[in-house]
């Protein structure tokens, strides 16, 4: 395989559409580890016990992603294809010629079809490249993606988002960085702004940011969209339980254990946590871990910020709001465009 870096213009990436890339995903298991010790095991001092997401999006955590996604009650998936689909077209008129594409945490890439769709049709020379943490999701993704374009060339990043930091820090052509499916800016507030900042920070004077985020604060609605009856969302957090087994290399977690349930506060923000809460008193010396009956852990974050306090985050990282998109029928999910506020100057 030639060198792939630096690559300053990825119109100059010789290898072949549909390739997956590593760009850090062979080091993903140990990262992750490191990060689970520091979070979980309780090296990030005086913080509350925390389940790092990357664990949640193994193979088979991405299989059962699918499923929710897919769930009735789950709609803000629905929401974001449907406002892609209805603005697809305004989208479009902000892509350039030559535009590098790069999906952060690319998924299934369902999402954003009908705006590559849209873009092939208009005949717009673009490289997209899907990022995401699983290589075989992302083998199979580009198998099926690749040959649909002639225009739009697709390749697979192969790493976390930290990874995808520093390759588009290589990057000196347009780029578009996609953050679809509540990613972006779905933190606790300061903890996304500083977030938010550091990819502005690789963003040069023509280059945008499209941001998706889910506003849902009707409890009831927020509540089912995490707590189906046929408990997908709850094989989908056992799963990623299973795996912190793997990832720590001892079973600290068995399924007869823990319950799983969750929690909505409304202050300062509105945001819904999975937590599991201890049956019994639980022992793992090798981990040190100890955790008395009706223990509860807190993980997986999903912040419901409308517009306003979008606003304010992205004033805070040093973003001008250059246009907003709302899902159609008054749904609670908002596109953001974003850049420096240098856009346009070069
Ligand atoms: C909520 S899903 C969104 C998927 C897709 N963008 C969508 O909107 O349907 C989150 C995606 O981000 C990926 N992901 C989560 N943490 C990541 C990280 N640290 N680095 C790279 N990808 C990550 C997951 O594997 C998953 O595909």
């Amino acid at each position: 395989m030639p060198s792939l870096f630096p690559l300053e213009d990825t119109r100059d990436l010789i290898c072949a559409p549909g390739t997956v890339i590593d760009i850090g995903g062979g080091r993903l298991e140990l990262s992750l580890k490191e990060l689970t010790e520091y979070q979980f095991l309780g090296f990030n001092d005086g913080h509350p016990r925390d389940l790092p997401t990357g664990l949640f999006y193994n193979t088979k955590g991405l299989q059962i992603w699918g499923d929710i996604t897919r769930l009735p009650g789950y709609r803000q998936t629905e929401d974001e294809i449907n406002l892609l689909h209805t603005f697809k077209d305004q989208i479009a008129n902000w892509i350039v010629e030559g535009c590098t594409i790069v999906d952060m945490g690319s998924g299934d890439t369902r999402k954003v079809l009908p705006l590559l769709a849209h873009l092939e049709r208009l005949g717009v020379e673009v490289q997209y490249f899907a990022l995401d943490l699983s290589k075989e999701a992302l083998e199979q993704t580009m198998a099926e993606l690749a040959p649909e374009f002639q225009h739009i060339r697709c390749f697979g990043l192969w790493g976390a988002f930290s990874d995808g930091l520093n390759w588009l820090r290589t990057v000196k052509s347009p780029k578009l960085i996609l953050s679809l499916g509540s990613m972006f800016g779905n933190d606790e507030f300061s903890l996304a702004v500083s977030r938010l900042e550091e990819w502005k920070q690789v963003m040069g004077p023509d280059d945008l940011m499209l941001l998706g985020l889910d506003a849902c604060t009707y409890l009831p609605e927020l509540w089912d969209s995490y707590h189906d009856p046929s408990k997908v969302w709850e094989s989908f957090v056992r799963n990623g339980l299973e795996y912190s087994n793997e990832v720590l290399e001892c079973n600290w977690y068995r399924e007869e254990d823990w319950d799983v349930t969750g929690r909505i506060d409304e202050v300062p923000d509105v945001v819904h946590r999975f937590s599991i809460v201890a049956k019994r008193d639980i022992y793992c010396p090798p981990l040190g871990l100890y955790f008395s009956a009706g223990e509860e852990v807190d993980f997986f974050e999903a912040w419901k910020y409308g517009p306003e306090r979008m606003r304010s985050q992205f004033k805070l990282a040093g973003f001008d709001e250059l246009y907003k998109w709302q899902t159609p029928g008054n749904r609670p999910f908002f596109e953001y465009l974003l850049a420096n506020a240098d856009f346009g100057k070069n």
